[in-house]
């Protein structure tokens, strides 16, 4: 078996970002699990496939193929051969993921992908529930919070970079809104692992934040 580290906490605690460069530095690799999630809810939308067509659902996740392509810094994610880097942050997706990852099913199967990916690797894998459920036997489990103000405002330079037109007060009620359903949701919500090391982003840069993780990943 290989090593795993797990980072989990909410949307804009800077997971992405300081998931990957941890990675980099200490030659690991690197698994956004939020994106086999929002693969599926494109898959929805582009199929027109609606919540409650949970059959569906899981059919989609048990058919896809997603792959990960590292490219130096750069990580693409291919859907099925299609490079959906950038479609699976749009909007449409941001604005139902949260709810698909709530169906108990999908996650059953997800859960089976999640394991069969870092299957031999000595990996980072970032999300909601990995120190608590996918890999709860993680020897390293890092928490990665910041203040919900912080978090959008990141999130709303991040847009704004991006040239989308949103307010900073859409970006944090979205926010709320995510937070709310990743909280509370029946299966495997967000919470802090018992074993896992809470690290506070909101007052530290990216780099001050990857040393931390380094000293306690020794
Ligand atoms: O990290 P992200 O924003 O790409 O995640 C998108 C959604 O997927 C998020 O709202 C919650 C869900 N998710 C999850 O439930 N469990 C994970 N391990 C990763 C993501």
């Amino acid at each position: 078996m290989g090593n795993i580290i797990a980072i989990d906490g909410p949307a804009g605690a800077g997971k992405g970002v300081i998931s990957k460069r941890l990675a980099n530095e200490i030659g690991f690799d690197n698994f956004d699990t939020g994106a086999l999630y929002r693969c599926v809810s494109l898959q929805m939308l582009r199929t027109n496939i609606n919540l409650n067509n949970i059959d569906e659902i899981v059919k989609i996740a048990k058919e896809m193929n997603v792959v990960f392509k590292k490219d130096g810094e750069d990580e693409s994610v291919f859907l099925d051969g299609e490079d959906v880097t950038k479609a699976i942050r749009e909007d449409n997706v941001n604005s139902i993921v949260s709810e698909v990852s709530t169906i108990k099913e999908l996650r059953e199967q997800i859960l089976i992908i999640q394991r069969e990916l870092v299957k031999g690797k000595n990996i980072v894998v970032e999300g909601r529930d990995i120190g608590t459920c996918v890999f709860p036997n993680a020897k390293i489990k890092i928490y990665l919070d910041a203040s919900l103000e912080e978090r959008a405002n990141r999130r709303y330079k991040e847009n704004l970079e991006k040239g989308i037109n949103t307010t900073y007060e859409e970006t944090l009620e979205l926010l709320r809104h995510r937070d709310k359903i990743d909280m509370t949701r029946e299966v495997a919500p967000l919470r802090k692992a018992d074993d896992a090391v809470v690290v506070d982003t909101t007052e530290l840069t990216i780099d001050e934040v990857v040393d931390r993780i380094k000293e306690i990943v020794g």
